[in-house]
């Protein structure tokens, strides 16, 4: 299965319990458009596009923040789950399409603004010579010159105490024959980057940037277990992708139980990076 199918799946196996436990992502986004609205000379109308649009929170977060929205709003998604459940959410004919980020079906130079908040992870898979770069030119091709980029993604060091639980299970499925297929192993699922790495992709592909910031961003968790929930929410099937799915439940336990035997008991504080970027295309 391509990276792609990976996440595609996941999203819309996990579309309906994600949308109720998105407060991450949220946070993230609000973060992202005080940044962005901060810089100098961000387009105050014209086209927006949305990547990886997921449910359209962006929307609804933009709409209350401009009485009268200024901007013609379109949002992607690889998800065709998600992409509904935004049309549900929103009952806005048009607005939101299944496509892919790396082939936008959209004219050169044709947008003012693109924003997409934590998607381009899912798009970085190092191991087997994945890169976000593709995207990252699609999105400059799209944009008119002095058009805005703003994009959030996980940076390196998020969840690294669940990520060794994983690789825990992951080192024993292994050592015992158990996954479906050893070589595509990967001990990054959600595939977190450095903030060098997503500042080198945009400056070659013709964008100056106004904004890049590794940020630690620490979130509290009631315990371990509602913790272990999120990343459930979050990405069930790309954890667990190279299990048989008739033991994803049992393995996922395992994981679990293992982060939480981990930890002392307690509140949980959730290791979290975020990178945030403003770029303007050249
Ligand atoms: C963490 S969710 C973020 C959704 C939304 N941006 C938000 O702020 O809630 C990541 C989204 O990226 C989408 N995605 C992942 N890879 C994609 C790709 N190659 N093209 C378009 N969307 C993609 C997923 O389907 C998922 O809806």
């Amino acid at each position: 299965m391509s990276q792609r199918e990976i996440v595609q799946r996941n999203y819309d196996k996990q579309a309906s319990t994600y949308v109720t436990r998105k407060h991450l992502q949220t946070a993230n986004l609000n973060r992202l458009l005080n940044i962005l609205f901060t810089q100098p000379q961000v387009p105050l109308e014209g086209t927006l596009l949305d990547v990886g649009c997921g449910d359209g929170i962006l929307l609804d977060v933009l709409m209350a923040r401009f009485p009268a929205l200024p901007y013609r709003y379109q949002g992607i998604d690889l998800s065709p789950e998600m992409i509904r459940i935004a049309q549900e959410l929103h009952r806005t004919p048009g607005c939101f399409d299944v496509c892919d980020a790396e082939n936008l079906p959209f004219e050169d130079d044709s947008q003012d603004l693109v924003i997409s908040n934590s998607v381009f992870h899912w798009l970085n898979v190092p191991e087997q010579g994945i890169t976000p770069e593709a995207a990252i030119r699609e999105v400059s091709r799209i944009l008119r010159k002095d058009g805005k980029f703003a994009l959030s993604i996980a940076g390196f060091g998020t969840t690294m105490r669940f990520l060794k639980a994983y690789r825990n299970v992951m080192d024993r499925l292994i050592a015992n024959g158990k996954l479906m297929d050893n070589t595509f192993y990967r001990s990054d699922p959600i595939g977190s980057m450095n903030l060098h790495t997503a500042v080198n992709m945009l400056l070659s592909s013709d964008f100056r940037i106004d904004f890049a910031h590794l940020e630690y961003e620490p979130v509290i968790y009631e315990s371990p277990l509602k913790f272990a929930e999120v990343v459930e929410a979050y990405g069930y099937d790309v954890f667990l992708n190279l299990v048989l799915e008739s033991e994803k439940p049992d393995v996922w336990c395992s994981i679990v139980k293992e982060f939480e035997h981990s930890l002392q008991a307690g509140t949980y504080v959730h290791d979290q990076y975020m990178i945030y970027v403003v770029a303007t295309r050249k």
